[in-house]
């Protein structure tokens, strides 16, 4: 991993680089928020989900074996979720600050994030758990689309573009849905997350780092809590 270094801001100035991890359910709004935050604070969203589905589009080894994992609602092996993100961190735009948005999802992971984030001489920031009612989550992935050309994030009730049809961000006009946004697979991927990734909640607060929001509220109001975080810990 580079160096991660102090940077200038494109709005709202944070003082330090961060590293900040977004943990949750599928659905609790991990990367919409990942996305409204690197917006406001200039910071990096690395999606270990995006980099597989990248990896999976691209027919790559890693995503030939991550494919039908993923599609049934497992959680990929450490051993490629680390390299796909291994590859990004080496990438140059990463070195003002991050947020991991659905990594790590295992103790092994969690380790060898320390391990990563040492030899640059930094930790986490803060671990920020989105608390949702598993109910919801269902409802919100199975609602959920995407702009094709951007992927910035919609929902069939929660979250239109302005105009229809159109996204707000880049102005296309082609979306797509997930394959693994199946209530079926919905509810494995809520399996998964109890099971293997939940208890790094307790993992994080036992090193201090632990952050939680309620993240039953609406889109704009998580938001706020999180970007009020964001601003503590930076100050
Ligand atoms: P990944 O892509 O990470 O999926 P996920 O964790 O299941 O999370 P989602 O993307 O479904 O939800 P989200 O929390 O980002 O919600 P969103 O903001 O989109 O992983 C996919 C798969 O890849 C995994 O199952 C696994 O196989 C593999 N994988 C990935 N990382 C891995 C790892 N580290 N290790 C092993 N395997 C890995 O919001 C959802 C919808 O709700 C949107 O439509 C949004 O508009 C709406 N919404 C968001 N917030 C709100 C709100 N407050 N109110 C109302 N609607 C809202």
């Amino acid at each position: 991993m580079r160096e991660l270094g102090a940077h200038s801001k494109t709005s709202e100035t944070v003082s330090k680089p961060l590293v900040l991890i977004l943990m949750g359910p599928p659905g609790a709004g991990k990367g919409t928020q990942a996305r409204m935050l690197e917006d406001r604070f200039g910071l990096i969203q690395l999606s270990t989900g995006d980099l597989l589905r990248g990896a999976v589009a691209a027919g790559t080894p890693a995503g030939l074996a991550a494919s039908s994992v993923m599609q049934a609602g497992g959680l990929v092996s450490d051993e490629i979720v680390l390299a796909v993100l291994q590859d990004r961190l080496a990438e140059p735009d990463v070195a003002h600050g991050v947020i991991l948005d659905g990594f790590p999802r295992t103790q092994g992971q969690a380790a060898a994030l320390d391990g990563l984030l040492a030899r640059s001489g930094l930790s986490v920031t803060a671990a920020i758990s989105l608390e949702v009612e598993d109910e919801a989550m269902i409802a919100r992935v199975a609602g959920r689309y995407t702009c094709a050309a951007c992927g910035e994030g919609y929902h069939d009730d929660f979250k239109h573009p302005v105009k229809a049809g159109v996204c707000d961000k880049c102005g296309g006009t082609a979306f797509k849905r997930r394959a693994d946004d199946t209530a079926e697979t919905a509810r494995a991927r809520l399996e998964a997350y109890h099971a293997q990734t939940a208890p790094l909640i307790a993992h994080y607060g036992r090193h201090g780092v632990l952050e939680t929001v309620d993240a039953m509220g609406d889109i704009a109001s998580v938001g706020s809590a999180l970007g009020a975080i964001v601003q503590r810990i930076s100050a």
